[in-house]
C-alpha cells in the first residue's frame, strides 16, 4: 500500500469511494431522498472543500494498492478560539478495501503530516470506537467545545507537539461544514 498526496487525476475516484462508503443502507428510507439521486452529503462537502479557501493539500492523502485508489482523507482549516488547528474529514475507504488496515494506514500518515506541520492539534466528528486508537479524546476534555454540543464526546482532539494548554475554546470548522 501506498499513502500519498491526493493528484488532480485522483479526484473521479475519491468522489466515487466516498459516495460509495457513504451510502445509505438499501432500504434504509435515507437512500434517493434529498440531496439529489441520493448522493450522501459528504459528497457535496468534499467538492466544497476542496474548491475552497481552507483546504490543506499537505494533508489531502489516498491510499493506493495496486494502482487503485482504496481510500482517501481530506483537512482542512479550523480555528480554536483565533488559534490554528486542523479539521479532519471526511475519511473514507472503499466498502470493498475496508477492514483491512487502509482507514488506519491514512490516519497515521495524516498524523504524522500534521505533526511535520507544526500543527497544534487535529479536530473531528467520528466514532468513539475507532479514533482513540491514535490518541483522539473527546475534546471537551481539552477545554476544546464542539460547533454543536450535541455532537458529545464523538467531538474529539488530537493534540500534538505544539499543543498547549492556552488553546482552547470553541473549535470553527472550514465554512462548507456550515452548509451540511
Ligand atoms: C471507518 C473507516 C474509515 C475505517 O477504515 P477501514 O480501512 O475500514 O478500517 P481499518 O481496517 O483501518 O481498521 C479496522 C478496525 O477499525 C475498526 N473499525 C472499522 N470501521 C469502523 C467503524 N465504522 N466504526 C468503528 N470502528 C470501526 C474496527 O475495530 C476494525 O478492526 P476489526 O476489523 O479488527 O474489528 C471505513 O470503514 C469507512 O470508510 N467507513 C464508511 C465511512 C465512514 O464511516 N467514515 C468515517 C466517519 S467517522
Amino acid at each position: 500500500m501506498i499513502v500519498r498526496h491526493e493528484q488532480p487525476a485522483d479526484r473521479p475516484r475519491i468522489f466515487e469511494l466516498v459516495a460509495e462508503a457513504f451510502a445509505a443502507p438499501a432500504g434504509s428510507g435515507a437512500d434517493g431522498a434529498a440531496g439529489g439521486a441520493g448522493e450522501p452529503a459528504e459528497v457535496g462537502l468534499l467538492a466544497q472543500l476542496f474548491d475552497g479557501a481552507d483546504y490543506l493539500p499537505a494533508l489531502s492523502l489516498v491510499a493506493e494498492r495496486d494502482g487503485r485508489v482504496d481510500g482517501h482523507v481530506i483537512c482542512t482549516r479550523g480555528w480554536i478560539d483565533g488559534f490554528r488547528a486542523v479539521g479532519l474529514g471526511p475519511l473514507a475507504v472503499s466498502p470493498d478495501a475496508q477492514r483491512e488496515g487502509v482507514g488506519i494506514a491514512l490516519m497515521e500518515a495524516v498524523i504524522a503530516g500534521a505533526e511535520a506541520e507544526g500543527e497544534p492539534a487535529i479536530l473531528l466528528l467520528g466514532s468513539t470506537e475507532y479514533y482513540p486508537r491514535f490518541g483522539f479524546v473527546p475534546a471537551s476534555s481539552l477545554g476544546i467545545q464542539a460547533p454543536d454540543l450535541a455532537w458529545g464526546e464523538n467531538f474529539m482532539a488530537l493534540p500534538l507537539a505544539s499543543f498547549h494548554s492556552g488553546i482552547r475554546g470553541p473549535f470553527r470548522y472550514a465554512a462548507p461544514f456550515n452548509n451540511l
